[in-house]
């Protein structure tokens, strides 16, 4: 069984135009349009799909109103799909759809569903290569994959969505700390996160999708076009800490928020996984007004 990387997103919308016009805002190439929403498909084959929040077909989400209504992993093969139905299966409802996609709840009760890798598809530092990916004269972001994913959830049940996730979805850990929460990695990642659960929260909630720039430049390039097209930022610029990335998030009407990502940590199979007992902080730097007013003024 091996979970390669977030393949899609599905949020449910209560502003439909509002949420399509955030994802072209964002760089994401549109690839159908209609009365029931839109979908976005990126370099990677990584896709977002907008549908409105009352579309009867989409899974209930634990958090109301505009959200994220699905994740779906993408897999290696046909035998990894199998084999996560048959575990799954186990002590849950398991969905087929048409497609012979999968879908069911994880322990936090998120909707969850899986499918193959579609063939030659790039992942990871493939998909991020600068191969025939020069800047955009526009001066905007154009990222090149979807890396990871977070939800928010109480702390009282991180142990369950570990044990759910490390154990019985064959994810690795990477970084966990006590006071906020665990990073994992798909198996067939080399990512420092393509999942992580922030647990400094009362309810269940979706937190962020962090889409891949090729650089510190990209991002600035980026938020600086959302922010004239109107868009909030919900923080500076900066680097992580935990997971090294330079990151600038942005609030998203689709639900939660989008983060434009650069320079993640990568870990093979040598990586120990790290518990901290305290959260060695959420950036290394970050830029003040000081630094540069027309970035931060958010
Ligand atoms: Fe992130």
């Amino acid at each position: 069984m091996k979970i390669m990387r977030v393949e899609s997103l599905v949020y449910g919308v209560e502003d439909v135009e509002s949420g399509i016009r955030y994802y072209e805002d964002w760089g994401l190439p549109c690839v159908e349009r209609g009365a029931l929403g839109a979908e976005f498909r990126m370099p990677s084959g990584q896709s977002i799909l907008i549908r409105p929040a009352s579309d009867a077909a989409l899974p209930a989400a634990p958090d109301g109103g505009s959200t994220l209504r699905e994740a779906i992993w993408g897999v290696e093969d046909a035998a990894s799909l199998e084999a996560i139905g048959a575990e799954l299966a186990r002590d849950r409802e398991v969905r087929t759809d048409s497609r012979g996609g999968l879908h069911a709840r994880d322990e936090a009760g998120f909707a969850i569903g899986f499918r193959p890798l579609s063939k030659g598809t790039k992942t990871d530092a493939a998909a991020a290569s600068r191969m025939n990916h020069p800047f955009d004269p526009e001066r905007r972001a154009r990222p090149t994959r979807l890396g990871h994913i977070v939800y928010n959830i109480p702390e009282q049940w991180i142990e369950k969505v570990l044990a759910f996730y490390l154990e019985r979805l064959k994810f690795r850990l990477t970084d966990r700390a006590l006071d906020t929460g665990a990073f994992m990695r798909c198996a067939g990642s080399t990512d420092h996160h393509n999942l992580f659960f922030a647990t400094r929260y009362d309810r269940p909630s979706f937190n962020h999708a962090a889409f891949e720039v090729r650089d510190i430049d990209e991002i600035i390039l980026g938020g600086k076009y959302m922010k004239s097209r109107g868009w909030q930022a919900n923080s500076p610029v900066g680097r992580h800490i935990l997971g090294s990335n330079l990151f600038w998030y942005f609030n998203n009407p689709c639900g939660g928020r989008t983060e434009y990502f650069a320079d993640m940590d990568q870990m093979d199979d040598n990586w120990k996984p790290r518990v901290w007992e305290k959260n060695p902080g959420f950036a290394m730097w970050m830029l003040e007004k000081a630094d540069a007013p027309e970035l931060t003024r958010i």
